[in-house]
C-alpha cells in the first residue's frame, strides 16, 4: 500500500502498463476482488500525495486488481493461482516476495510445482535474504534450485533512489573528481542514514534484526560500494556488480578487539521527536522487555585495497534520531600549506555532500573570499545542486524504477548472490564480536543524535559527524 501499489499506479499514470497488465495481491486471508480493491484503495490514498491519486487512473488501474488467498507452505490455494494466471509462457511474469526470508525458498518450490515458473518468470526477493551467511546460502539454494540467477531480484531499494543513481553519473560522467577519488586527496568518507521513525508495526521482525542487519548489511554498504567501486567496464549488470563484490570483499573484519573502537550499538529511550513525545524501544510493541536488539549502529570501516587503505568509512544509521536525514560525505584533504594570515580565517578542507534525502541535493562546500575591501577574509561556502530546482519534477520513488527493471529483465540494481553472501561475510564478523563481548547497546534519548559514544568514536581521530545534516 505504501511503496508497491504506488508504484505501479505511477507506472500506469504514465501509460507504460499495457491493458492487459494485472496485479494479484496474494495473502493467507481469503478475501473477494472487490474487498482487496477497497483495501488498496484506502491504503493508497492514505500513503499517496492527493495530488498523485489520480481518480482517472484508480478507475483503469483497479480493474487490474485481483486477490487470491493462499497457504505458502501448503497446498491451498495453488491450483486456484494458476488457473488465475492462466497458461502463457511468453508473458512475463513477476512473482515479489514480501514476506518472511524463510519463506522464500518453500514459495518459490511451490511455484513451480504448480506450473507457474516459465523462462519469462521472474522473482523478487526482499531484503534481508536471511539472518546471517548460513541462512543466506540456504535461501539463495533453495530460490536458485527453482529460478536462474538471471531470473532472481534481490531488491535494496536504497540502490533505486535517484540521488543514489546520481553517484554513478558524478563519479563517471565527471572528468572532474577521477584524480582526487582515492587516499591521496580524500581523508575520510561519513554515510549517514538517520530515520525519525521508531521500529512502529515491524517490531516482531525487527527485534531479531536490528539496524546492523536491517540496515547496515545492505543499504549502508550498498553506499559504501558505489562510493568505493572501482569503475565498471560498462553501465551492466556483471561489469557493476563485479566492482561492487570487490569492495565488499576488500572490506576489513572488525573483530573482538577492535569493537570497542570501530563500533557503536545503541537503542533508544522515551524521548520527544519533531516536538512530539514518544516511547522508548523496549515499550514498543511487539519487542522482548529486555531486548538488547540496536536500533543505532555507528562503524569505523575500512578497505583494503590500493584505492582506500587509511581512509576511514565512518558508517552510522538509526531509528528515533533528531532527522531523517541520508547523506554521503566526502571529506577531502586540507590544502598542504596555508598562504593566508591567520586573519583571513581558518580554511575548512573542501567537502562533496551527496544529499540522498529529503532535499535531494550535491553540494561541494569550497573557500571563498567574502566580498569586501576589508581584505583577504576567507569563509566556507556551498556550490549548490537542488534536484528540486534544477530538473523541475518530483523525484520519483525507488521502487518505481525498480519494479519497471524487473518487468524489462535488468538486473544491474539489484543483488547478486554472490554479492549478498560477502555482505553477510563481513557483518558476521561483527555479529560474532558483538555476541563474544557480549556488552548490552548504550541507550540514548530518543530525539538526538544517538549515544555519545557515536561522537567520542569519530572525535577520538580529531574528526567530526557532518553538521548540516
Ligand atoms: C527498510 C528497513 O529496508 O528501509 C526499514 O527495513 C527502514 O527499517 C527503511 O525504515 C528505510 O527506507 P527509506 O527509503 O524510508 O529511507
Amino acid at each position: 500500500m505504501r511503496k508497491l501499489l504506488p508504484s505501479l499506479f505511477q507506472r500506469d499514470r504514465g501509460e507504460q502498463l499495457p491493458p492487459e497488465d494485472r496485479i494479484i495481491g496474494v495473502s493467507r486471508q481469503a478475501m473477494s476482488d472487490d474487498r482487496y480493491v477497497a483495501i488498496a484503495e484506502e491504503g493508497m490514498r492514505r500513503h499517496m500525495k492527493p495530488d498523485e491519486f489520480d481518480p482517472a487512473v484508480w478507475d483503469r488501474f483497479s480493474g487490474r486488481l485481483h486477490h487470491a488467498a493462499i497457504d505458502a507452505t501448503g497446498e491451498s490455494g495453488w491450483p486456484e493461482l494458476a488457473e488465475t494466471l492462466g497458461a502463457a509462457p511468453d508473458r512475463v511474469r513477476m512473482f515479489y516476495l514480501a514476506t518472511a526470508p524463510d519463506l522464500f525458498g518453500p514459495i518459490c518450490e511451490r511455484l513451480q510445482a504448480a506450473g507457474l515458473v516459465t523462462e519469462q518468470s521472474r522473482v523478487v526477493l526482499e531484503k534481508p535474504i536471511g539472518h546471517d551467511l548460513y541462512s543466506a546460502r540456504c535461501i539463495n539454494e533453495r530460490v536458485g534450485a527453482v529460478f536462474s540467477e538471471h531470473q532472481i531480484f534481490r531488491i535494496d531499494h536504497y540502490v533505486g533512489k535517484e540521488t543514489v543513481q546520481n553517484l554513478m553519473a558524478l563519479r563517471f560522467a565527471n572528468a572532474l573528481f577521477q584524480p582526487l577519488w582515492n587516499s591521496t586527496s580524500i581523508d575520510h568518507v561519513q554515510i549517514t542514514v538517520a530515520e525519525t521513525i521508531g521500529v512502529e508495526s515491524r517490531g516482531g521482525y525487527y527485534d531479531h534484526s536490528g539496524a546492523l542487519r536491517d540496515m547496515v548489511q545492505n543499504h549502508l554498504l550498498q553506499l559504501l560500494c558505489l562510493v568505493a567501486m572501482e569503475p565498471p567496464l560498462h553501465l551492466d549488470k556483471d561489469s557493476v556488480r563485479d566492482e561492487k563484490l570487490k569492495v565488499l570483499r576488500a572490506l576489513k573484519p572488525i573483530g573482538r578487539d577492535e569493537v570497542p573502537a570501530c563500533t557503536v550499538r545503541g537503542q533508544y529511550r522515551a524521548g520527544a521527536v519533531d516536538g512530539a513525545a514518544v516511547r522508548g524501544y523496549l515499550e514498543e510493541s511487539g519487542i522482548a522487555a529486555d531486548s538488547d536488539t540496536e536500533t543505532f549502529v555507528a562503524l569505523k570501516v575500512e578497505l583494503q585495497n590500493w584505492r582506500w587503505t587509511g581512509v576511514p568509512f565512518y558508517l552510522r544509521t538509526g531509528k528515533r534520531l533528531q532527522q531523517k536525514a541520508s547523506e554521503i560525505v566526502i571529506q577531502f584533504k586540507p590544502v598542504p600549506y596555508s598562504i593566508f594570515p591567520p586573519t583571513s580565517g581558518e580554511l575548512a578542507a573542501n567537502r562533496l555532500v551527496l544529499r540522498l534525502q529529503p532535499d535531494e541535493a550535491v553540494r561541494l562546500h569550497l573557500m571563498a573570499k567574502e566580498p569586501g575591501p576589508g581584505g583577504m577574509r576567507l569563509r566556507e561556502v556551498p556550490l549548490n545542486l537542488s534536484f528540486a530546482e534544477t530538473f523541475k519534477h518530483p523525484v520519483s520513488d525507488a521502487y518505481v524504477r525498480l519494479l519497471g527493471d524487473v518487468v524489462r529483465g535488468d538486473p544491474t540494481l539489484f543483488m547478486r548472490r554472490d554479492e549478498v553472501e560477502a555482505a553477510w561475510v563481513w557483518t558476521e564478523s561483527i555479529l560474532e564480536a558483538w555476541q563474544t563481548r557480549g556488552e548490552p547497546p548504550k541507550p540514548y534519548i530518543a530525539g538526538t543524535w544517538g549515544p555519545s559514544t557515536a561522537i567520542a568514536m569519530i572525535e577520538r581521530d580529531g574528526r567530526t559527524w557532518h553538521e548540516d545534516v
